[in-house]
């Protein structure tokens, strides 16, 4: 049994981000309809929160649903939805209690009139936090971010905003959604598929990857910290040799 003591305080990733996978598994290994999955998987984002609220991770970015989850059933669709909402309200006190900011990435404007008014509210209510930024991607998909940013780019180019020869790194990053957090650190995914399902392609360039054979809704501190641990054990190269780093 690990805990987060055994954690070398040092050598913490600034960027978790989690694919949150398996909660329809969960409840079907249960005999209950996938909803329940998922209600559990909220109460698995709020330890998840905690936890990370205990060691001071600064960026925490939960992938909750994806451009393709619009494929699902109209009914689990619905349902997520208003999970959405009710656990937004719940969870704003927390949020303020414990001085994290919430945000967003993804398409959110096509998300439903309730999930969005409650979304940027507590979005806005959240900004001048200055602990945690905890990140939800909402009808967000790492090719359709690019290729927003594709767009606003060309928009640029075409007004003569910017011209092609300063199209950097830097550029393309300021227009992505997810512009105003670092490089992941650390991916890790519940459930046991080793795939990364259109999510921060660009940001997981160099992120340590993880995957847990765990359903979302079972996900605790216990394997928070064996994912970081693991994460602590590993030498990030970036390019370079071994010797070149130390
Ligand atoms: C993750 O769990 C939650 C969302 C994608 C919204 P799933 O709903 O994908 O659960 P499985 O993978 O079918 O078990
Ligand atoms: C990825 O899970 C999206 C989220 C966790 C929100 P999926 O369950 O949608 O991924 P695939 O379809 O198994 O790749
Ligand atoms: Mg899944």
């Amino acid at each position: 049994m690990y805990t987060l003591e055994d954690l070398n305080k040092d050598k913490l990733p600034k960027h978790v981000a989690i694919i949150m996978d398996g909660n329809g598994r969960w409840a079907k290994e249960r005999g209950k309809l996938r909803v329940f999955g998922h209600e559990n998987g909220a109460e698995a984002v709020r330890r998840t929160v905690d936890s990370c609220v205990k060691l001071e991770i600064p960026f925490l970015t939960l992938y909750a649903f994806s451009t393709e989850n619009w494929n699902r059933p109209k009914m689990e669709v619905d349902t997520l939805m208003k999970l959405l909402v009710t656990a937004l309200k719940k969870e704003l006190q927390n949020l303020q209690e414990k001085n994290i900011r919430l945000k967003a990435i993804g398409k959110i404007d096509s998300l439903p009139k309730k999930v969005y008014k409650e979304l940027t509210e507590v979005i806005s209510k959240t900004e001048k936090n200055t602990g945690m930024t905890v990140t939800l991607a909402l009808s967000y998909g790492s090719r359709e971010e690019i290729k927003t940013a594709v767009q606003e780019i060309a928009v640029k180019v075409k007004n003569n905003i910017i011209s092609p020869e300063n199209i950097d790194e830097d550029v393309i990053n300021t227009h992505l959604y997810a512009h105003f957090l670092p490089d992941v650190d650390l991916l890790i995914r519940t459930s046991g598929e080793c795939r990364i399902s259109n999510f921060l392609l660009w940001q997981i360039a160099y992120a340590e990857l993880y995957f847990i054979d765990v359903f979302w809704p079972d996900f605790n501190e216990q394997h928070l910290v064996e994912a970081i641990l693991s994460y602590q054990n590993r030498e990030r190269r970036f390019g370079k040799t071994s010797e070149q780093l130390n």
